[in-house]
């Protein structure tokens, strides 16, 4: 399929992988360049190095990864020429189609050869992909990247109308996967192309209820049994370390301790603010009794507030022409002395949290991701299960249970 090789080499296809939302595969052309908002980066300097790298670019400022394709990476890097089918529904289908190494698949229509990758890689060599697209640049844009990607010998594509014309093969596939508008007209032509000898499955994927219906009606009248219909959904999570962007959960014991320090260190400042109201800074006087550069706490003499009385005689005394805006009073160094303890206050919570980080031994943690990549869409699933000439015909029981016995086994509708 892709290189296997440990280094990327010249002709590799490789994914640069930007952001989660800027994932890039670009063709390794010696003399070629990558340019992107993440910097500039001369294809030579690739060659040789390990796939999975981390790699600066020429300035230095920026960095991108150079990964080798997977299917799922093929998925979020391809270029869009249609809607495409993401991992969950991918995975989904394969599973439930039965799909292993080996088998032989077909797939209608190709699109942007998203489905097409994983299948490829699932069946291998020696299974097989017969792949329909009536739409011809579609057709010829996906027949270059299958031969570009190595998996041409794996699958057969075919520039048709799969509704009109019907496949290439008979009695042939065990399982057909139609991604088409209107997937009731090729039903007739898919069970032609699956094999009679035993159980073989399809599936048509449908992004609306009503195609749904018709699709499930279809299914019923060609005689195909087992007939369910799922909605696949993601739920992706982001993953972050220790000391990144998030903070770590603490326990409710941190939290309770926490919240006890606060508690101390609020009652230890309000009485300081008491004692601060209740005492008086004035400038200290010097030998000649002159007031001199230092402050000094007076206490309030008995009955005097301290606010108005003795506060407001040595605010005068120290320059009667002085406002009180302009006093290097008690005032203005009480709320500095305030602001001081604040930031003591944030430095502590900051040490303390990053004491208890350290303790701690390193986590991981994860995120829901609130954007989603896929569409809705629904999944029927059927079977057609082999009829022996000497068969009994199937009973079915259902809402009108004096039906006529039939061969198709449970209807869904
Ligand atoms: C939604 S896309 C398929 C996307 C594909 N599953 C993927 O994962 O990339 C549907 C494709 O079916 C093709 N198509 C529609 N009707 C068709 C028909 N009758 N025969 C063959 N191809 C058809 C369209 O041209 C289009 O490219």
């Amino acid at each position: 399929m892709w290189s296997t090789a440990r280094e990327i080499a010249a002709g590799d296809v490789v994914i640069i992988w930007q952001t989660r939302d800027a994932i890039i595969p670009i063709t390794i052309s010696p003399g070629g360049v990558y340019n992107s908002k993440f910097g500039c980066y001369p294809h030579d300097t690739l060659i040789g190095t390990l796939y999975g790298s981390k790699v600066h670019s020429k300035s230095g400022r920026g960095f991108v990864h150079v990964l080798r394709p997977t299917p799922e990476l093929w998925t979020l890097a391809l270029p869009h020429r249609t809607q495409i089918l993401y991992a969950a529904d991918i995975a989904f289908i394969v599973g439930w189609l039965g799909v292993a190494v080996g088998s032989t698949v077909i797939e209608a229509g190709t699109g942007s050869g998203s489905f097409s990758h994983s299948v490829a890689r699932t069946v291998g060599k020696r299974g097989k992909l017969y792949s329909y697209e009536f739409h011809e640049v579609r057709a010829e844009k996906a027949r270059e990247e299958f031969t570009r990607h190595g998996i041409d010998g794996i699958i057969t594509l075919n520039h048709r109308n799969v509704c009109k014309d019907g496949f290439t093969v008979e009695d042939t596939a065990d399982s057909v996967f139609l991604d088409l508008p209107a997937p009731w007209l090729a039903i007739d032509h898919a069970k032609k192309a699956l094999r009679k000898d035993r159980v073989a499955r399809i599936c048509c994927f449908s992004p609306c209820m009503e195609q749904v219906l018709r699709t499930v009606t279809a299914l019923n009248t060609a005689g195909f049994t087992e007939i369910t219909m799922f909605e696949t959904l993601t739920r992706p999570h982001d993953i972050y370390q220790q000391g990144s962007c998030l903070s770590l959960p603490t326990t409710v014991g941190e939290v309770g301790d926490k919240l006890k320090k606060a508690e101390i260190r609020r009652e230890e400042k309000r009485l300081k603010q008491v004692a601060a109201a209740k005492a008086v800074w004035v400038p200290k006087p010097k030998e000649d009794g002159e007031d001199g550069d230092e402050m000094q706490v007076v206490k309030p003499e008995a009955g005097e507030d301290a606010s108005s009385g003795l506060h407001a005689k040595r605010k005068r005394e120290s320059d009667p022409n002085k406002s009180d805006d302009e006093q290097t009073g008690p005032s203005a160094l009480d709320a500095k002395r305030v602001k001081t303890e604040a930031e003591i206050e944030a430095e502590e919570t900051q040490q303390e949290q990053a004491a208890v980080d350290k303790a701690k031994p390193p986590m991981v943690v994860s995120r829901v991701l609130t954007e989603v990549r896929g569409h809705t869409s629904y999944l029927t699933f059927a079977c057609l299960v082999p009829t022996h000439p000497d068969a009994k015909p199937m009973v079915v029981f259902g809402a009108n249970s004096s039906a006529e016995p039939s061969t198709t086994g449970t209807p869904v509708g």
